[in-house]
């Protein structure tokens, strides 16, 4: 039997509410979501907890602990002192549904917004190769896991709704970030996506996203300054200027002999079904050059309805989010024989 402690938690839904004190049960190695489920099975049946994997991998437990964003499931009780009371409160940067579940549809909206990897035309799906130094530029970003404790933590929108139309936030910035520097992405205009769309000049590197983000992602120092840097070069860079005024826009962007058809639309985009006719169509393809200036189309957000939130269908019908990278005739999982994966360095063994 474990020594009682004292708890604050934060009882009400979207029209009010307030802490609530309670005296819980604690075991040694137990971390705060256990001791939230304590208080369910014990005191509170009706406490709303949003968990999932209770193993800081599915980002579900975001809740603010002694005023810092946290996941539940990842913070020991032995982080505080025996007799410090230790309060609970939802994430304060998105509307309270109750107790401590919050509406975190905003994020997924930010993420509707940005178009998805765009891959080369004329590179047929499991024929991307790339560098492994290019791999792990970007691995860092993939780790991930949507908690959005960063969003949560960014006083760009943490006090100031008003911002929210106009600022995607830390967790958008790191994947804007990851697709700009990914060598097989056929978009030209991340940057400025990132300047004029997603709002990154409000960010001044304060770094408490990096501070709170439990996959440690150098968030600040790897994605957003650098993403920053970059979009000033582009705007600012005399001689990116210089060409600017020397050349026509197309000629920038779309050097003469490449081609333009989208990835969604080229005839034989996922079609190929048997390894004779995958060879077929690879061997065309590699005869046309990559086009790394594709005009890729722009994704689509979702409509929301009057309240401004994604209909529930949204989540159990077919998506009708931005088309697919990899054209819309593609199924998944592909049949094996077209995945075509071979390292650089090794002959073909099909
Ligand atoms: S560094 Fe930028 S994005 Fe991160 S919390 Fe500070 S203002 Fe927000
Ligand atoms: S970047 Fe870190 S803090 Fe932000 S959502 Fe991803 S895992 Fe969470
Ligand atoms: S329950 Fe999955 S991250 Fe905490």
């Amino acid at each position: 039997m474990g020594e009682k402690r004292n708890f604050r938690v934060w009882r009400g839904d979207d029209s009010s509410g307030q802490l609530q004190d309670f005296q819980v049960e604690v075991n040694e190695g137990e971390v705060v979501l256990d001791i939230i489920h304590r208080l369910q099975a014990t005191q509170a049946p009706d406490l709303a907890v949003r968990w999932n994997c209770k193993a800081g991998k599915c980002g579900s437990c975001s809740m603010e602990i002694n005023g810092k964003p946290r996941l539940g499931c990842m913070t020991r009780m032995s982080t505080f002192e025996p007799t410090e009371t230790v309060t609970v409160t939802p994430l304060r940067t998105f509307p309270v549904i109750r107790d401590l579940v919050t509406d975190v549809s905003f994020n997924y909206q930010k993420a509707r917004e940005l178009p998805a990897f765009a891959p080369p035309a004329g590179v047929a799906p499991g024929e991307y190769r790339m560098q492994q130094v290019d791999v792990e530029r970007s691995q860092e970003f993939r780790k991930c896991i949507e908690c959005f404790l960063c969003q949560n933590v960014c006083h760009v929108i943490r006090d100031h709704e008003e911002n929210k139309p106009a600022f995607a936030g830390p967790r958008f910035f790191i994947r804007a970030a990851e697709l700009d520097m990914h060598p097989l992405d056929a978009r030209t205009d991340r940057k400025d996506m990132a300047v004029e769309e997603q709002g990154i000049g409000y960010c001044n590197i304060t770094k408490c996203c990096t501070e709170v983000c439990p996959e440690h992602i150098k968030i600040t120092d790897n994605a957003i300054i650098p993403m920053k840097e970059r979009a000033v070069d582009r705007r600012y860079d005399p001689i990116a200027w210089l060409g600017s005024k020397i050349f026509r826009r197309d000629q920038l962007d779309r050097p003469a002999g490449y081609a333009t058809t989208a990835v969604a639309s080229r005839p034989n985009a996922g079609t190929t079904s048997s390894p004779a006719e995958h060879a077929a169509a690879a061997g065309a393809q590699g005869d046309i050059s990559m086009n790394w200036h594709r005009e890729a189309a722009v994704g689509h957000a979702a409509p929301v309805g009057p309240d401004g939130k994604l209909p529930v269908t949204e989540f159990t019908g077919e998506l009708a989010g931005a088309q697919s990278p990899f054209g819309d005739d593609v199924a998944f999982p592909m049949a094996v024989q077209d995945i075509t994966y071979q390292h650089p360095t090794k002959p073909d063994e099909h």
